[in-house]
């Protein structure tokens, strides 16, 4: 166990605790005890002492003197009495008491005043409660009786009450030291171990690592965080991979083509000038092709680092639809596909970035062209409860349901050589849905297979900021 570990500093807190409470603690019922016991034997004493005066009819009265006596036999108290001058006339018990100084003369003249005594003494190494009556017959003073107590059993009851204190604090004080060598196993070992998979996440990199320690306490929510955190460093390390895999993967397939087209070209490997326009063209589109995943992926990153500055003002977003309809129209044409479009005739405004909403749209009708082989695509524009909605519907292939919750991933495709045939990557997605997230708005897909697919995009009217 380190000195400056937390367990150490709980123990030596705890240690710390129990001696401010159990010294002044201790001393308190050892004062209270040893005050009771005293106070009960001298009450006893002085009670005594008067009930014996008072049944004295003069110092002779031997019936009373008897009777004392008995009393000092069995309980092993002393007992002496006094003439008028001071002189001692009985006594019991005293065998191995010195008569000296049990009766000062100036006790005697208070005893003569009618005062009681009430004092401790020392009698051959032994201490003692004395107390004194006068003994009075009628007014006059005939002699007092003494009655002496050894105060040694009180004594000692407040040294065995001492005792039992001291043992009782030293067993508080090894529990607490057995408490903290208990947390030190209980507190130290997860944090230890915590300490070991953070060191092996941070140093080796081995987003694997898992703590596995359960506990709905602090240190349980700090191992659910760890847990979490090298989960989401997996994720992202796994991610990251299959990210490059996957570009790698789209650079090679243009980069071959080029390649061998070009060599074919070098190698004069066609037979006609149409043939090695059909090379030229082949070189171009792919070339297009990398340009296109080039700045996907610039766009991309730069949404991902949230570098991209939004340029938003108030826009009629049924003119930046028309315009975006208008570019495409050529190729839906060519494929024989009808277009039509419904927009409010007093136009939409929406504040947003012109250019980006530019290219969601195209994303999506380039989506429709592409995937629609017969039929049309409608594109509506309408306000819903303090939304815009834009929708995209056509009636092309359609995507299956299990296609559908990842759509907007990275380089997701349902049919790999048909996008692909038709120069797509697919980033356009998830593109799109990174840019319908900043500003604002939220994008549904509804679809069918073989019957064709919705795209609704929602943005909040009133978004100025
Ligand atoms: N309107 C649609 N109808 C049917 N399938 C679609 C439609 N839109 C998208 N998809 C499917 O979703 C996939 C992902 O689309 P996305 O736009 O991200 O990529 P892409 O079109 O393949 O390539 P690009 O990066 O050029 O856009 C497509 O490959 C296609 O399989
Ligand atoms: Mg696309």
């Amino acid at each position: 166990m380190k000195l400056n570990s937390v367990v150490t500093k709980l123990g030596a807190t705890i240690l710390f605790l129990q001696l401010i409470i159990l010294i002044p603690l201790g001393y308190i019922i050892v004062q209270i005890v040893s005050n009771y016991s005293y106070n009960e034997v001298e009450s006893q004493l002085i009670d005594l002492s008067r009930k014996y005066a008072q049944s004295f009819t003069s110092v002779n009265d031997q019936h009373a003197w008897d009777s004392i006596y008995t009393y000092t036999e069995v309980t092993g108290m002393k007992a002496v009495l006094i003439d008028p001058d001071g002189r001692i006339i009985s006594k019991a018990g005293l065998s191995e008491l010195k008569e000296e100084g049990l009766s000062t003369p100036r006790e005697q003249s208070l005893l003569k005043s009618g005062t009681p005594i009430n004092t401790e003494y020392i009698n051959n190494d032994t201490q003692y409660l004395k107390v004194a009556q006068p003994i009075m017959a009628g007014s006059t003073y005939t002699g007092s009786i003494y009655l002496l107590s050894s105060l040694d059993s009180t004594y000692q009851s407040v040294y065995n009450i001492t005792k039992l204190v001291i043992l009782a604090s030293i067993g508080a004080v090894v529990l607490a030291i057995g408490f903290t060598f208990f947390m030190s196993i209980k507190l130290a070992s997860p944090l230890l171990q915590m300490e070991k998979a953070t060191k092996r996440i941070a140093d080796k990199k081995d987003f694997s690592t898992r703590v596995t320690y359960k506990g709905n306490d602090e240190i349980g929510s700090l191992a659910n965080a760890i847990n979490n955190l090298s989960q989401t460093l997996e994720t992202y390390q796994t991610n990251r991979n299959e990210f490059f895999a996957n570009i790698t993967h789209e650079l090679k397939t243009p980069l071959t083509y080029i390649k061998g087209y070009t060599n074919a070209l070098k190698k004069k490997l066609y037979q006609s000038e149409e043939e090695k326009e059909t090379y030229l063209d082949i070189i171009e589109k792919e070339t297009n092709q990398m340009n296109n995943l080039m700045d996907d992926l610039m766009d991309l990153s730069k949404i991902e680092e949230g570098k991209l500055n939004l340029h938003k003002e108030d826009i009629d977003i049924t003119e930046v639809i028309d315009m975006v309809i208008n570019k495409i129209m050529i190729k839906a044409k060519n494929k024989g596909i009808t277009v039509s479009y419904e927009a409010p005739p007093e136009g939409v405004v929406l504040y947003a970035d012109g250019q980006r909403m530019e290219q969601i749209l195209t994303n999506l009708l380039e989506n429709a062209t592409r995937y629609t082989e017969k039929g049309n695509i409608l594109v509506r524009v309408f306000k819903h409860s303090k939304q815009i909605k834009i929708t995209v519907e056509d009636t092309g292939i359609g995507i299956s349901e299990k296609d559908v919750p990842y759509l907007f991933e990275r380089f997701y495709r349902v049919d790999k050589s048909r996008s692909r045939s038709h120069g797509g990557t697919g980033l356009g997605l998830s593109i799109v849905k990174k840019l319908v997230d900043i500003h604002d708005g939220a994008i549904e897909i509804q679809s069918k297979l073989g019957e064709g697919t919705t795209f609704i995009l929602s943005f909040p009217m009133d978004q100025h900021k």
